[in-house]
């Protein structure tokens, strides 16, 4: 399942045939009830949310989703322990909660199976790693590819991996920010959806520095996912085009 289906199916030529069948009212109506029914069972699509903390990230998507109304099912969230705080306002709100415990699994091999098996099931269209602290093995990045999206509280390709408000305050840099993009195989290397900037202040630390990004990133996740579920995401080498354009870039 890809993110373009909703676009395709809607032209579908099928219909277009069996409707010059009938009057141009019996087409009407019929043209009108072939959409609604395509956007309620292609527009809906499923949303499955790793977690492994606080999951404000997961908490903005959700949020958003239901301010925009999207047509999206939050099929499930799954964290890797038992005390991700995210799960309990995922509960709060009616969502599957899951908990694959990696502490339970010998290798990463095995966890990241039960993961695949568990996402499976809850039958995702995208999965959505907020606030993931787990390393995926190859075999899961490649059973969601193209459909597996991640945030990082950098501007990458600066600072990818671990500690990147301290690294970027060590660096001094003037902007810092953060980075939507698509998993592949390299850690923090997979193609960009968009980024947003924020200004690095005087007397700055870590945790101010770190707070600023956080509002950022609840800004354009929530972007990145709708732009996914509307299908206007285009894989084009390591580059992702918008369709139509717009910017993918915010200075905030
Ligand atoms: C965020 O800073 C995100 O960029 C990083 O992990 C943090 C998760 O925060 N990948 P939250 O759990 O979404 O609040």
């Amino acid at each position: 399942m890809t993110p373009v289906h909703a676009i395709e199916i809607t032209d579908a030529e099928g219909t277009s045939r069996s409707c010059r069948k009938l009057g141009r009212a019996t087409e009407y109506v019929h043209k009108i009830a072939f959409r609604v029914a395509i956007n309620y069972i292609v527009g809906m699509l499923s949303i499955v949310t790793l977690i492994s903390g606080r999951g404000s990230n997961f908490e903005a998507i959700v949020k958003t989703a239901q301010k925009e109304r999207w047509p999206v099912k939050f099929a499930g969230v799954i964290a890797n322990h038992s005390a991700a705080r995210g799960l309990e306002f995922a509960r709060s709100e009616g969502i599957p909660a899951f908990i694959v415990e990696h502490k339970e699994h010998a290798t990463r091999e095995s966890f990241d199976e039960a993961l695949i098996e568990k996402i499976d099931a809850l039958g995702a269209d995208l999965v959505v790693l907020a606030g993931f602290m787990r390393i995926l093995t190859p075999g899961f990045i490649r059973h969601f590819e193209g459909r597996l999206i991640n945030i990082h509280p950098a501007l990458l390709p600066s600072f990818p991996g671990l500690h990147t408000h301290e690294r970027a305050l060590e660096a001094g840099v003037q902007e810092h920010g953060a980075t939507v993009h698509f998993v592949t195989e390299g850690v923090d290397e997979g193609p960009i959806i968009c980024q947003a900037s924020v200004p690095v202040r005087e007397g700055d630390d870590a945790d101010t520095l770190a707070a600023r990004v956080l509002v950022a990133e609840h800004q354009i996740y929530p972007r990145a996912v709708k732009w996914f579920l509307d299908g206007r995401l285009r894989i084009e080498g390591n580059q992702v085009k918008l369709q139509p354009p717009e910017p993918q870039f915010f200075k905030l």
